[in-house]
């Protein structure tokens, strides 16, 4: 028996080899049952000295399993490096744009709002939608069939004493209420408002208004006009200047309109303010004297102020927005031209 041929030739053989296949047929071909290792184990029965050849027969063995292991790991790595080179993932591809929602921009108004407040000292408080008359209307001046009732009209849930609050007003009564008339009050609410109004560009039967209450000793009107106009300066940059116009409700007295200058003609006249320079944020007023001793404050040592802006209405003025329905619509490629940027 050549051993150093066979040895030499299997090794040539299984080096030579391309694939698993091929590596496998060089298998077959030397231990199949015709194999030429395997006639070799069959002639040991022939051999004059069988402990050398058995040695010797080991040997080539031995080489061929070490030669054929080698081989085999050899073509699997590569396998496996073909195989990640083809799936490989490249990571300077841009990435597919995934549409990532947005708190609206209402939000972000009220979210403004509740900072400058809070700031201030208010608490945020909150208040149910649908609301008792009592809180909506009694203790706030307007007893049942009271005229100003009707610019109020709202939703009626449970024939008259359950509503859909229409303003957050009566969050002012609540709060007031609770605190039973012998601490300090000092609040904000926002939160939804109800009304039965025909939806256009500058009405909606649902909006949000943004209530403010202060209950305190010596509260008096020059101290409502300092407030909002800190209050607009931070909301609306430095040089805004407010004004305060006489109005009425039966809660409030006496009660005002705010007005802000125009941020965008700076009281020169635009179509914004429809050429007046003066844009109407909402209502207020000093606490009516019924009001605080409907609900558990002696007027005699309490006064305060309370006001409400319309938070819709402010957004719509800071952000160019020209329609009311558009915070409400549920028609995403209209509402994301005004989704927030949290870096802005
Ligand atoms: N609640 C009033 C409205 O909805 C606004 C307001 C609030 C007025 C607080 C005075 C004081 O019109």
């Amino acid at each position: 028996m050549e051993k150093d041929i066979i040895i030499k030739e299997l090794s040539e053989k299984i080096n030579n080899v391309k694939s698993i296949q091929e590596l496998n047929d060089v298998k077959v071909e030397y231990t199949g049952k015709k194999g030429i290792i395997t006639e070799l184990q069959n002639g040991i029965k022939d051999a004059v000295d069988k402990k050398e050849y058995g040695m010797t027969l080991n040997e080539i063995k031995n080489a061929f399993n070490d030669a054929f292991n080698k081989k085999q790991e050899e073509l699997n790595n590569l396998e496996i490096n073909k195989k990640l080179e083809s799936e490989k993932i490249d990571i300077t591809l841009p990435a597919t744009e995934l549409p990532v929602g947005a708190p609206s921009i209402l939000e972000k108004v009220i979210e403004d709002f509740e900072d400058v407040f809070m700031s201030m000292g208010y608490d945020v408080v909150d208040g149910p939608e649908l609301e008792e008359d009592r809180f909506n209307f009694e203790l706030l001046g307007l007893p049942k069939g009271h005229p100003a009732r009707d610019a109020q009209d709202t939703f009626y849930v449970k024939g008259d004493e359950l509503l859909m609050r229409s303003h957050t007003s009566p969050v002012q009564a609540r709060t007031m209420l609770a605190k039973g008339g012998k601490e300090p009050v000092r609040i904000i609410c926002p939160g939804k408002a109800y009304r039965r109004d025909d939806d256009d560009a500058t009405h909606s039967h649902q909006f949000t208004q943004i209530e403010g209450l202060i209950v305190d000793k010596d509260i008096k009107l020059s101290d409502l006009k300092g407030t909002v106009t800190v209050i607009c300066k931070r909301l609306f940059g430095e040089d805004t200047v407010t004004r305060f116009r006489p109005s009425y409700y039966q809660f409030t007295e006496p009660s005002v309109e705010m007005d802000i200058s125009c941020f965008n003609c700076k009281g020169k006249g635009c179509n914004i303010c429809k050429n007046t320079g003066w844009i109407t944020i909402g209502g207020a007023g000093v606490v009516h004297y019924d009001v605080l001793k409907g609900c558990g404050y002696d007027p005699s040592i309490w006064s305060g102020f309370a006001f409400g802006f319309g938070a819709e209405r402010c957004a719509m003025l800071k952000y160019g927005i020209s329609d009311i329905r558009t915070f409400y619509n549920v028609d995403l490629r209209e509402v994301k031209s005004f989704d927030r940027k949290d870096s802005e």
